[in-house]
């Protein structure tokens, strides 16, 4: 029987389908499809982003109860300024008051948040609620949240071989030494484990200029379902689906976890 027949038959509880032992430590999103979700209800497009928040506390919630460990966000890339200035407004405002919202729940939760992205451009008063909210969470250890705003995946690049030049014509270190471990070291997700699953809403299949070293490895899923839309039971259909597939690291059979040293899974 396919695996969407499977899905089908047990939509009423797909929790009994998890391999509770092939569980993503790291699991990324682009949360797509706000703006279609509120035109198709002939509403503003910020309903949708409003109600896309609902949504992500609730996948916050499954994923952690799941036991993912890390959660990776797309909430406003580098491309999003080209957007109504309306539109920008309303997100940049809405970033500050989920958070001053629920940053209480967030800490008691034991959810370690951070922002990754240049904060530069952002008013003051949100850089000060999004510092506010890392430095608050940052000994929490039971699952890290990490919101890329104003993020660009090319960008991030860019920077680290910037600063790898630099260090290279200062003499700290030779060009010879460049390699995969010192580029990680110096890009903005350093320390984090490379995501196992993307997921994207929508139906896009596109990466987006989301986390293009860290993804390299990663299952892409893609849902069809718009983000307002998505729920519990459409990220385990994520994980079930990830589940059934053979990771092979561009060998010829999965690895064993201990011997591959990027994004597999060891839970
Ligand atoms: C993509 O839909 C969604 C966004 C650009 C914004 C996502 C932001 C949130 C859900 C808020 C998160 C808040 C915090 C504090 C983390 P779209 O507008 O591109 O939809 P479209 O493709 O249908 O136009």
């Amino acid at each position: 029987m396919s695996l969407e027949k499977v899905i089908d038959k047990k939509k009423n509880d797909l929790s009994k389908l998890i391999d509770k032992k092939k569980i993503p430590e790291h699991v990324a999103i682009i949360m797509d499809g706000n703006g279609r979700w509120a035109t198709k209800k002939g509403l503003p497009r910020t309903f949708g982003h409003n109600k896309g928040v609902t949504v992500l506390k609730e996948i916050i919630k499954s994923s952690k109860k799941l036991g993912c460990k890390v959660l990776t966000v797309y909430a406003f890339s580098t491309e999003n300024w080209s957007r109504p200035k309306k539109e920008v407004e309303f997100l940049i405002n809405l970033f500050g008051e989920v958070l001053r919202n629920e940053i209480e729940e967030i800490h008691q939760e034991s959810i370690k948040i951070k922002f990754i992205g240049d904060l530069t451009p952002f008013p003051d008063s949100l850089k000060t609620v999004l510092n506010r909210s890392e430095d608050l969470t940052k000994d929490n250890e039971d699952f890290a949240l990490n919101v890329c705003v104003n993020y660009g995946g090319r960008q991030e690049i860019v920077k680290v071989a910037k600063k790898l030049a630099i260090k290279s014509i200062s003499g700290e270190i030779k060009p010879n030494e460049v390699n995969e471990e010192l580029f990680n070291s110096e890009l903005l997700t350093q320390g984090i484990k490379d995501p196992e699953l993307l997921i994207r809403t929508s139906g896009e299949k596109r990466i987006s200029n989301f986390l293009l070293w860290q993804l390299a490895y990663s299952e892409i899923y893609i849902s069809e379902v718009l983000w307002p839309d998505f729920n519990e039971n459409e990220f385990l259909k994520a994980i079930i689906d990830y589940q059934s597939r053979n990771r092979r690291f561009g060998g010829i059979e999965s690895l064993p976890n201990k011997s591959f040293k990027g994004s597999y899974c060891s839970s």
